[in-house]
């Protein structure tokens, strides 16, 4: 397909049993609304891709599998090339792209583009639905959805929390944000990218799920990345720490749950492992890496929170604590 006109009109795609479809986004009661619509998509839903980014192109493969019409844009057309092979039809606008279909996600690398992209074709998308599955803040989140309500764009947020070979696989993992009306309205066409989990109506809780696991991530890659600095310049071969390094790596998720209860029941005492004894450890941590002249300021910024913490009288306390730890802002 190299046309538009295998694309059905609007006014074909828009399923009839879609009543209000406009009107979800003006209505201020709809994030208390929780009666899903019936499934209303045909099998094949026409839809539009902007972005073609690797996860773009991981998006628009999963829905051209699912047999879905997908029209693509990218900025630059060329990285549309293996979409377009796979059956996808380019678009010479976004303008274009978004007039091809009902449902339009886009997928760029911040909201900056996602906002260059959008606001000028906010026209065009009056009345469809803009899928956002770009990461950036809760707060960023919720002020483009204010933009879509203002502009009549039904506007559901996303996060992908997978990477791109994950994407319509049993593995995946999407989150979803905003009126859920609206969620279960397109679920038929979005369940092609596998994983989706509404998680509210407050168009920013999918960055308010993401960000946190992303700190959870990236902190934890962090000191992976670290750990092996240090072995290196030690003189350790980094192939020689594998094993260990997924052993000890592999210990975080066991304490999970437990550090979810003691935040709960606010229980902080009576533990294997406390404060005092987590600063000791990241003391020789720092030390060994600025005597191998390694970066050693996100050690010292955890020690400094911890070193706090010992002169307040809490050394003892379990690290069940640390997340409050985090919370106490010094001026
Ligand atoms: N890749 C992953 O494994 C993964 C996993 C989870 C979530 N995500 C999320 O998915 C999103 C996209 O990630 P990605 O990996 O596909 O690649 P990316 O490098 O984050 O984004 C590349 C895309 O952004 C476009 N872009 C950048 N600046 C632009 C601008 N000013 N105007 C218009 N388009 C612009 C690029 O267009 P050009 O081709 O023209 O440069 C390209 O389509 C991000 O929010 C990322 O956090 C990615």
């Amino acid at each position: 397909m190299n046309s538009f006109t295998a694309v059905p009109s609007r006014a074909e795609s828009v399923p009839r049993d879609f009543p209000e479809h406009s009107k979800i986004a003006r209505d201020k009661s709809r994030w208390s609304r929780a009666t899903p619509l019936r499934g209303i998509h045909s099998v094949a839903t026409p839809i539009t891709v902007l972005g073609q980014g690797p996860m773009g192109r991981a998006l628009t493969q999963a829905f051209l599998t699912a047999g879905h019409p997908t029209t693509v844009w990218n900025r630059t057309a060329a990285k549309a090339a293996g979409s377009v092979a796979a059956g996808a039809i380019l678009a010479d606008s976004p303008g274009a792209a978004v007039e091809a279909a009902e449902l339009v996600v886009v997928n760029v690398i911040d909201y900056d583009a996602v906002e260059a992209i959008v606001r000028p074709v906010a026209t065009q998308l009056k009345g469809r639905t803009l899928v956002n599955l770009v990461a950036d803040t809760p707060c960023r989140a919720r002020r483009l959805a204010g933009w879509a309500e203002e502009n009549g764009i039904d506007y559901l947020d996303g996060a992908i929390m997978v990477p791109t070979t994950a994407v319509g696989t049993p593995e995946s993992l999407i989150f979803y944000a905003g009126d859920e009306r609206l969620y279960q309205a397109h679920k038929p066409a979005l369940d092609a990218l596998g994983g989706g989990t509404y998680v509210g109506a407050d168009p920013g809780r999918a960055a308010s799920m993401d960000v946190p696991l992303l700190d959870m991530f990236f902190h934890g890659y962090a000191g992976l990345a670290h750990g092996f600095a240090l072995a290196k310049a030690e003189g350790i071969d980094p192939a020689d720490l594998a094993p260990y390094a997924k052993m000890i790596t592999g210990l975080v998720p066991q304490f999970v749950e437990e550090h979810v209860r003691r935040m709960q029941e606010q229980d902080y005492g009576d533990d294997l492992s406390s404060i005092r004894s987590m600063a000791a450890g990241l003391s020789h941590i720092a030390d060994t890496a600025e005597e191998n002249r390694l970066d050693a300021g996100s050690v010292r910024a955890v020690q400094a929170i911890l070193r706090r913490a010992i002169e307040a009288g809490r050394g003892d306390d379990s690290l069940g604590k640390l997340t409050d730890l985090f919370g106490e802002v010094t001026a």
